[in-house]
């Protein structure tokens, strides 16, 4: 199997690469860099099914085009996003532009790919469902489109289900749903197998810890640096910690799962820790923990919760890895690895 990963030079899209390079599959990754590292793939140069690392920029047709020309692609993953909710309120332009055209410009080219496979023009501008999905025989590249639980509205204190209502509190979570409707809109309308993949609060080795990367590996890297670890806002705010390689099995079984295709899918563990406990596990040696302004109070969601029951039953997926061992795994990696930082 042939594979492009979008974002592959990211912390998720690296863990992704890694995993479908390890089962065989031949694999290129497609990153402009603007969050991702060269760094995060280095250790797959030379290996058997590593295609590379092509820096490029997901909104450009001519660089999709180039790598489509690569093809043509079995599957494509995609996790080429600007993810940051507070920039994306600042500027919700570049967020918006990245996360809803760049999904757009992926489908467009993962069409363009199964209509030429079948000999239809992508650009006839007039499609027959009953005459032309009967010709397109040859499969299109099965796609799987990187969601964020930021789209969706409150909860209260409920797990939240794929059919929860959205309302999202950021420009971030709102591109993101334009993203997700048009890829369930290119299932409906032409049969793509295309599944919506809606992971949790991901964290893990190579995650950013920096002000671009995640609550985790930040109060990790400034426990380990014997810096206080900064709570934003009250800390009662909840969030489901998904390990990334769970994660990562979380999307390739998507993938893999007939029964997703046309499917918004949800990943996390079902329990919720507060930042404030996180904090807590995260401060050794009497480190301390303090309460600071949030930047984005107005955007923050209280409790985040899984319910990931879809994913048991039509994937049969569960997270393996505790929230203990994740944070064990992730505090080494940090230790080892001080580029990172
Ligand atoms: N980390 C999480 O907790 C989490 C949770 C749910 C969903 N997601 C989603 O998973 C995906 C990966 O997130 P991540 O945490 O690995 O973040 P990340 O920033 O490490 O990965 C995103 C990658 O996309 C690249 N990128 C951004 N714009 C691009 C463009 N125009 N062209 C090409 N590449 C571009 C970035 O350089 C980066 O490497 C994103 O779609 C994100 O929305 C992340």
């Amino acid at each position: 199997m042939r594979a492009l990963v979008t974002g592959g030079a990211g912390f998720i899209g690296r863990w992704l690469v890694e995993r479908l390079l390890a089962r065989g599959d031949e694999v290129l990754a497609l990153d402009d860099l603007s969050n991702g590292r060269k760094e995060n793939v280095r250790d797959f140069e030379g290996k058997p099914g590593y295609l590379g690392l092509v820096v490029g920029d997901i909104k450009d047709t001519a660089t999709l085009a180039d790598v489509f020309s690569r093809g043509p692609w079995d599957s494509v993953f995609h996790l080429g996003a600007s993810i940051h909710v507070q920039k994306s309120i600042d500027d919700p332009e570049p967020t918006f532009r990245n996360d809803a055209e760049g999904t757009f410009r992926v489908l467009e080219a993962c069409r363009r790919q199964y209509f030429e496979a079948n000999g239809l023009s992508p650009d006839a501008k007039a499609f027959d469902y009953d005459r032309d999905v009967p010709r397109l025989t040859k499969r299109a590249p099965r796609v799987a489109v990187m969601s964020t639980c930021m789209v969706y509205d409150l909860a209260g204190g409920a797990a939240i289900t794929e059919t929860h209502p959205y309302r999202p509190a950021s420009p971030y979570g709102a591109a993101k749903i334009g993203a997700d409707m048009l890829a369930i809109s290119y299932e409906k309308s032409y049969r793509m197998p295309v599944t919506v993949v809606r992971p949790f609060n991901t964290y893990g080795p190579f995650q950013k810890s920096n002000s671009e990367g995640g609550v985790v590996s930040i109060f990790l890297k400034r426990d380990i640096a014997r810096e206080p670890l900064l709570i934003k806002g009250t800390g009662a705010q909840t969030r489901d910690l998904l390990y990334v390689e769970d994660c990562a099995d979380f999307i390739l079984a998507c993938a893999a799962a007939p029964e997703a295709e046309g499917e918004i899918v949800n990943a996390g563990t079902g329990r919720d820790v507060s930042i404030a406990d996180l904090a807590a596990k995260c401060a050794t040696g009497g480190n301390e923990v303090k309460k600071v302004p949030h930047d984005h109070p107005q955007a923050e969601i209280m409790k985040l919760l899984c319910d990931a029951s879809k994913a048991k039953r039509i994937l049969g997926w569960e997270p393996k890895v505790s929230l203990e061992e994740g944070l064990a795994r992730t505090r080494a990696w940090l230790e080892q690895n001080r580029w990172a930082w």
